[in-house]
Parts: C-alpha cells; structure tokens; sequence
C-alpha cells in the first residue's frame, strides 16, 4: 500500500440515479415514492430556456414541500458558462432548507470549475449556518473534463462522485454517434482471414466505444475515493440494451448508473447489487481468512483457488455494499 491514504467519500448507496427534469413538478411525487437511491432534480439540459426560472422556483418548493424519504437529494445546476449557474446554486441552498445533500456539476472542465463552486457554496453554508455539508457530484462529458480528470477529483474535499455523460462527451469529442449511450455497429473489429479457407465468412465483433472513457474516469474516481458512476442510456424501450451497458461498467468498477426513466431504476438497483452467492462467498473468504490469519498464513486456498490479503479487501466491499443495501 501506498503511505499516502486515500480517504473515502461519504458512503452511499449509488446503485441507481434518476434524472428529474426540474420543469416537470408533476414527477417529483413519484420520484420521491421510487425505490431509486439518488434523486437529481435537473436545471441544466433537461430545462428549456425559458423554463429556467420556473424550474428553480419549482425545485426550491419541493426541497421544502415534499417526503423525499431517505433518498440521496442533488440538483444538477446550470453550466458555468452561462448565467444561471450561480442563482441556482445562490436560490436553492438560501431558500431550499437543508434537505438537498448534493449538487452536481454539469460539463466541468477543470479544477477551477470545482474551486469556484465551492466556494460559492462554502459562503453560503457559513453565511445561512447551514448544518449539513454539501457534496460535490461532477460530470464528466467534455474532453477538457476528460482530460483534466485526476484534478477535478482531487479538487475538493465537498467531491463525492464522478459521473460518466455521454451523450455531451460525444458531441465535445465529436465522436460519430447521435444515440445516448449504447455500442456504435462501426465500432468493432472484423477477424482475420482464414489462411486454410479465405473464402470462409469472417466474424464481425462489435466492441465498447465507452470503454476508454469510462475506465479513465473509474482510476480518477478510486485514486481519489470517489464513487464513479456510468450515465444515461437513452433508449428507455431497450432493457437488455440497459442491462448489458449497466454491467459492462460495473465490471469496470462503477456503482450505478443513472436512470433516465423510472423503469431502469429496478435495473439498475438489480444490476448494482452483489448477489446472494457473491456475498456468501465473500462471508467464505472473510471467515477463511480469519481462520489463516490465526495461524498465521498470509494466503490459502478455497475451492481450489489462492484467497490472500487482496480477497479481503475485495469480500470487505462487498459485504459493506450487501449490509448497505439491507440497512436501506
Ligand atoms: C449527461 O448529462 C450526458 O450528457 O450524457
Ligand atoms: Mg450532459
């Protein structure tokens, strides 16, 4: 290990993540009664122009009025590039209570992003003598945001998540693709000729346009002890579509995904969740260990595989995530 320690984020559960367009109060209400995790009433791209305002208005009211139950509350406030960003952040923590948790950064670009809202939000909190800090959820959907990465994660101690966008990191990297998540048919890799029967048919194996992005942003997120989550995937009529982008990133190391529909919110809980085995076998380990360490081994074998010091750490997640959810 490293001497330098890497402190956590706040736990919390992030399996799934609703996006709630802050124009459309009538959502709120159902939202509040999912079973999503995190909830983010959105002011940036999901709002019209004109609705801007109404939008903040309406946010404000239902940070005061409504149930939201247990939920992890955030607001994605407008970009920093354009006017309404620092009344949303200056409105809703004056006159939204204390109930909001988070407030997520659309299209940060650099780590100056991050200082200039914290600071913002730091006045604020010491001015209303706020109880409850606030975290800090970025989007990472620009190239500028992708290549500055390690710093906007480093940028705050308020940094919770790092969030994967797609849809804007394709039209910022002008990446040839108008759908919002999701493979591409041109992006794949066609097998070689067969020397013994080159006229035999040759495979065509579609691969993961995402894939890079993604895991620059998983390493950014756990150097730094942030929770990486994968963004929105569009096409709300395909849950198989859903279900294979959910688990590709979370074998990559995300914990959730976002849901731009309540019907991926079950996905995504489903998905995000470790199985009844996978947490039996880590209970296994965390007990094969123990009984190691007694006597003194640093690793041994269970069903026939090596188990050692990293098979702790590994179960220890798992368990941790497994009694989260429980506890829930
Ligand atoms: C999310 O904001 C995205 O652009 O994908
Ligand atoms: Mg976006």
């Amino acid at each position: 290990m490293s001497f330098k320690i890497v402190e956590q984020a706040e736990a919390r559960l992030n399996r799934s993540e609703l996006a709630v367009p802050g124009s459309r109060p009538e959502m709120f209400e159902k939202a509040a009664q999912s079973d999503v995790d995190v909830i983010f009433l959105d002011c940036e791209d999901a709002v019209a122009p004109d609705d801007k305002e109404q939008a903040r208005r309406n946010i404000i009211q239902a940070l005061n009025e409504i149930d939201w139950g247990t939920k992890t509350l955030s607001v994605r406030i407008n970009g920093l590039d354009t006017h309404y960003m620092y009344r949303d952040v200056v409105d809703i923590l004056e006159q939204g209570g204390e109930r909001l948790d988070l407030i997520m950064i659309p299209k940060v670009g650099t780590a100056a992003d991050v200082y200039a809202v914290d600071m913002l939000v730091t006045q604020i909190e010491a001015a209303t003598k706020r109880k409850k800090r606030i975290g800090f959820e970025h989007i990472i959907e620009t190239a500028l945001g992708m290549a500055n990465v390690d710093a906007i994660a480093a940028a705050s101690p308020r940094n919770e998540s790092l969030h994967f966008g797609v849809a804007d990191y394709a039209a910022s990297t002008k990446a040839r693709t108008t759908v919002i998540g999701g493979p591409h048919p041109n992006y794949g890799v066609l097998t070689d000729r067969d020397e013994a029967d080159p006229d035999a048919p040759r495979a065509y194996h579609w691969g993961d346009m995402w894939h890079y992005a993604i895991s620059r942003m998983v390493v950014a997120a756990r150097a730094n002890g942030l929770r990486p989550i994968d963004g929105p995937f569009g096409d709300f009529s395909d849950p198989d579509g859903y279900r294979a982008q959910a688990n590709r990133a979370g074998v990559l190391g995300c914990e959730g995904k976002w849901a731009i529909h309540p019907s991926q919110i079950a996905l995504a809980n489903e998905l995000f969740s470790p199985s009844d085995a996978e947490v039996t076998k880590a209970r296994r380990i965390l007990e094969a260990m123990e009984q190691a360490q007694r006597e003194g081994k640093g690793a041994v074998s269970l069903d026939g595989r090596l188990i050692d010091l990293a098979s702790i750490r590994q179960a220890e997640n798992l368990v941790q995530k497994a009694d989260a959810i429980a506890g829930k």
